[in-house]
């Protein structure tokens, strides 16, 4: 879609409806945007690519607006092929255009696309005047590869934030926060933040601070819409979700072969539900685990089930726990149960888990084959636990 935002600064992204899979891992069902935007000035500007399948059409809406000028510059803020990997056709069609990067986004063209030379290197703080405007270059490692820089253009406030504020979602046929439902892309945010970037809050609130001092009337990210009116509300998300903040509530995942473990959560989560309405309950083998680990990210609790599985945790449970070491997420109440028919081998891998994440275990309740009245109570009691000590300061 080629779209002007303000002053010559254009949205030149594409939308991608076939994917299936972000990351060959993450189900996109409302699709994703690749965005690019392509800046008027006395030099000719594009930031950032698209993923490579969508070059041509990046490239017809850059040729369009050039009108048969050279591409003087192409910014690249983020490396990962989503953005990247339409390099070379932009390359191959104005082989002059300089490509503003640093000493690691060089370092990454070179072993990717085994680009080696037309360089503007810039380092943290640097400037680029490029006519009416100046644009300012701002590192933020992590956020979320090392290489990854924003670009801040002074005169118009606005930040090419890469994929900072990204989140899923096609833009159908409008670009501005102003004019789409964003219900979806706040939805979409939580998930594409837990999933992607969730291992790197630090890194993102050393990037907030960083960028604090910045006035920033509009924000242009890789993915998702252009964000204007809504700024703050999606400043506060990043805010929130890179400090591991949460809401009062209980993510309840669980793994059954035969029904008797699903007993299990259906009890916990009565007892969660007597204390709060913030109870998610989740079949480890139904909900895409991305789904699972937003839900983690929204709520304070969580407490997870499972039966033994050759004389291990059962293995799309022992999944989901490592997607969640992966993403280091802190401040949870944590509760567990576990299952088996001969013998049980569910404790020692819940508490190998805690002692990782550094999560105190509320409680852990066993059941063999299947579940008595005592287990029952005790079931809802540790459902209930959990969900109090979530609203605790
Ligand atoms: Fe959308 Fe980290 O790439």
């Amino acid at each position: 879609m080629k779209r002007e935002l303000l002053n010559r600064i254009y949205y030149v992204g594409v939308n991608d409806r076939q994917k299936t899979l972000f990351e060959n891992m993450l189900p996109l069902p409302y699709g994703v945007s690749y965005n690019a935007y392509f800046i008027d000035d006395e030099k000719t500007v594009l930031v950032d690519t698209v993923e490579q399948p969508f070059a041509e059409q990046l490239l017809a809406h850059v040729q369009e607006l050039l009108a048969g000028r050279e591409l003087d510059y192409l910014i690249v803020n983020h490396m990962e092929p989503d953005h990247s990997s339409g390099i070379k056709t932009l390359q191959a069609i104005y082989p002059n255009m300089q490509i503003v990067a640093n000493a690691k986004t060089i370092e990454m063209l070179g072993g990717y696309y085994g680009i080696r030379e037309g360089f503007h290197v810039v380092k943290d703080g640097d400037s680029l005047n490029i006519g009416s405007r100046t644009l300012q270059f701002h590192f933020a490692p992590m956020v979320h590869w090392p290489e990854v820089m924003v670009t801040y253009s002074i005169e118009d406030k606005l930040l090419f934030s890469a994929d900072a504020f990204g989140c899923f979602g096609t833009l159908d046929g409008a670009v501005l926060d102003t004019e789409l439902n964003l219900d979806k892309y706040y939805t979409e945010m939580v998930r594409y933040y837990a999933c992607i970037v969730g291992k790197y809050g630090a890194p993102v609130q050393t990037a907030l601070k960083k960028l604090g001092g910045l006035e920033i009337n509009m924000i242009c990210s890789t993915h998702g819409p252009v964000w204007t009116e809504h700024i703050g509300e999606v400043v506060g998300i990043y805010d929130r979700l890179s400090k591991y903040e949460t809401e009062p509530g209980v993510v309840i995942a669980y793994g059954s072969m035969y029904g008797h473990t699903e007993e299990m959560a259906e009890m916990v989560a009565r007892g969660a539900a007597s204390v709060t309405k913030n109870v998610v309950l989740h079949d480890v083998s139904r909900s895409d685990h991305s789904y699972i680990l937003a839900d983690i990210f929204r709520y304070k609790g969580f407490i997870c089930g499972a039966p033994t599985y050759c004389g291990e945790l059962y293995p799309n449970a022992a999944t989901l726990l490592a997607k969640i070491k992966t993403r280091g997420v802190k401040n949870h109440e944590f509760g567990c149960f576990g299952s088996f028919t001969w013998a049980n081998a569910t404790a020692k891998p819940f508490e190998a888990f805690a002692e990782v994440m550094k999560w105190e275990i509320t409680g852990y309740v066993e059941v063999k084959q299947s579940m008595t009245a005592e287990q029952a109570e005790a079931l809802y009691e540790l459902g209930r636990a959990v969900a109090l000590k979530t609203l605790e300061k």
